[in-house]
């Protein structure tokens, strides 16, 4: 039985570019969870959007002296580029944007406040008497009175990571520059503290399987202090509005309505698919798995505060949205990433200390840069991008290891043997010709193991380890000289190889689908690995917006592609070429030359 598969990736906010920091640490691990399941087989559903609303945004919009709306969309539509580009294949990137997500959050509001979990209470916010108006969140910056770090917003806290109350920042400055006052304001407040018995169910339930870092920051911080109500609105008008009457003028809090996403953008695909129900097979389906990829920043959102909306809100969510009863499924893994730094310091998109996805693919191919992601993830500690590092695992792994196998055994065969796989008979291979394919065949089962535990790195090794598996059988087996000498020896030699390939380029396809689709091509196969990726844009009362989609490779030939291969013996290949591009050592200063330059 297929199994039902939502992958959930963080939305970036639209106030800045997307760096490969935010690649390897979200989009990237998601993207190749997606494809290892699609090719076994299972329903996927991969979704995410820009993050477009909040102080964030209207912060860059101040900044850049332009109106918010035109902010967010020049920041959503580069978003759009880059997955493109990076082959991040999501079955829908949105925006928080529309209607559909506007309707869907009030929804979640709405079933809180009708379950009891809602309260209002006036508290003192930060005022600016010249602006005439409130400066929530990061309009407001100072010292965090947790961890003493000078650069805090009122709201969190990115050196400890801690929510803050606004009230107690030190040495509070509007980032607008003026006198700032604290004034009594009304908002909402979403109980954490009678949701906490739940979430902290929640999470023991996925103990098992959760990160040992995820779990630290999540159920032992609720452990050690509890969870506390938080104000989930803000005097604030770019945003969702509160669905109360009295309340114009105030929006939902952007956490509180951007993890909601996860359902909306659901709901948005159904709508887009004509499929309009579909959405409950991932949403409405306690058999369903829904992982969720994100940085170690938004931990306590995805652990604590989205899985409390989600109970809180209950039956009565679907009473309100659909007139109907119905639970929603609650998140199975929250696999967060550590932190990349670059060249030994934090990336600084400020300081043009990055190195930016769009950019990097002007100069690199994609799965060079994915492999070098993928092999330094910050699964469980911060990593480090370094451009000497890049270069040598480029040329001494993915070339030499891997590229240069396929390149150099198609090639030969292609020559020798009149562009066709050699005829050889299977019941006359040899047994080490047997145990290496055995060998291969068995990594379905090892690297399977590792992408399905969201263990990337070691996934790779392992494949990585078959490909050096296959190099050591032809140093012993040297089809390159036994062709002139026994051309009989050296086809079993080749096809075995060629098969060990062929199953090989599934192995590595979640982590590298370029170059895999490539080879897949070089053997003749005409069916693609994967789907399609386009743009598409849709109106609603709200106006336009550009989506990302993506249509699954429907053909049964390739719809469970995890297996070992069953090339066949003469069949027909293609001309075949390299997969891999060497890299110059003096990419690495150069690279290096352009860092922290405005
Ligand atoms: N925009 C947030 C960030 O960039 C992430 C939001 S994740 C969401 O840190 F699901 F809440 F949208
Ligand atoms: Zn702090």
């Amino acid at each position: 039985m297929p199994e039902n598969i939502l992958i959930a990736i963080a939305w970036p906010y639209a106030n800045a570019e997307i760096h490969v920091g935010n690649i390897t640490g979200s989009h990237l691990p998601g993207d190749i969870v997606a494809r290892y399941h699609r090719l076994k087989g299972n329903n996927v559903l991969m979704v995410s959007g820009t993050d477009s609303h909040g102080t964030p945004v209207t912060l860059a919009a101040d900044k850049e002296g332009k109106p918010v709306e035109e902010v967010y969309k020049k920041y959503h539509n580069g978003f759009l580029e880059l997955f493109k580009g990076w082959g991040i294949t999501y079955d829908l990137f949105t925006t928080t944007h529309t209607e559909n997500h506007f309707k869907v959050s009030q929804s979640i509001f709405l079933a809180l406040q009708k379950n009891g979990f809602m309260f209002k209470q006036t508290s003192k916010q930060w005022y600016s008497p010249s602006a005439k108006r409130f400066l929530p969140d990061r309009y407001v910056e100072g010292t965090c009175y947790i961890c003493g770090f000078d650069g805090a917003r009122s709201d969190q806290c990115d050196n400890c990571g801690n929510v803050l109350e606004p009230e107690k920042l030190i040495n509070p400055r509007s980032r607008e520059g003026g006198a700032l006052e604290l004034r009594d304001t009304e908002h909402f407040y979403l109980d954490l503290s009678k949701l906490e018995p739940d979430v902290k169910k929640f999470l023991k339930e996925r103990a098992d399987h959760l990160r040992d870092t995820v779990l630290g920051e999540s159920l032992g911080k609720i452990e050690a202090e509890g969870l506390k109500p938080r104000p989930i609105t803000r005097d604030l008008d770019w945003g969702i509005p509160v669905p109360v009457e009295g309340w114009e003028g105030k929006c939902l809090y952007v956490w509180f309505e951007a993890v909601i996403g996860y359902l909306s953008a659901p709901i948005e695909w159904s709508q887009l698919s004509r499929r309009e129900e579909a959405w409950r097979e991932w949403w409405v389906n306690p058999n369903a798995r829904q992982f969720h990829f994100i940085g170690k920043d938004n931990i306590f959102f995805h652990t604590s505060l989205w899985p409390a909306q989600l109970m809180g809100a209950g039956v009565a969510f679907g009473q309100i949205y659909s007139e109907e009863e119905y639970s929603l499924t609650l998140p199975f893994d929250v696999p967060a990433n550590q932190f990349m730094n670059l060249e030994g310091k934090k990336i600084s998109g400020s300081r043009n200390w990055a190195v930016w996805g769009r950019d990097a693919l002007t100069r690199y191919d994609p799965d060079a840069l994915r492999y070098y992601l993928t092999v330094n993830m910050p699964e469980n500690k911060d990593s480090d991008w370094d451009w000497a590092e890049f270069v040598a695992r480029n040329n001494n792994e993915l070339v030499a290891t891997w590229g240069n196998l396929a390149n150099r055994v198609l090639a030969f065969c292609y020559k020798h043997w009149d562009g066709h796989v050699p005829d050889v008979d299977e019941n006359t291979l040899r047994p080490a010709d047997l145990d290496l394919l055995a060998v291969i065949s068995n990594g379905f089962n090892t690297v399977g193991a590792e992408f399905e535990a969201v263990r990337l790195r070691s996934a790779l090794g392992e494949a990585l380890k078959l490909a050096t598996a296959v190099n050591v059988y032809l140093d012993v087996n040297a089809p390159w000289s036994a062709v002139k000498t026994d051309k009989d020896e050296a086809a079993k030699t080749i096809y075995t190889a060629l098969k060990a390939i062929d199953s090989l380029k599934i192995l590595f396809a979640p982590v590298l689908p370029f170059t895999s689709q490539r080879l897949h091509e070089f053997f003749g196969y005409t069916t693609p690995l994967f789907g399609e990726h386009y743009t598409e844009t849709v109106g609603d009362s709200l106006g336009d917006h550009t989506v990302l989609r993506y249509r699954p490779a429907s053909d049964p030939a390739v719809i469970e592609a995890w297996k070992p291969s069953d090339l066949k013996p003469g069949k027909k290949l293609n001309q075949p070429g390299p997969l891999f591009k060497k890299l110059e050592t003096s990419v690495i200063d150069e690279e290096r030359a352009k860092l922290g330059k405005q």
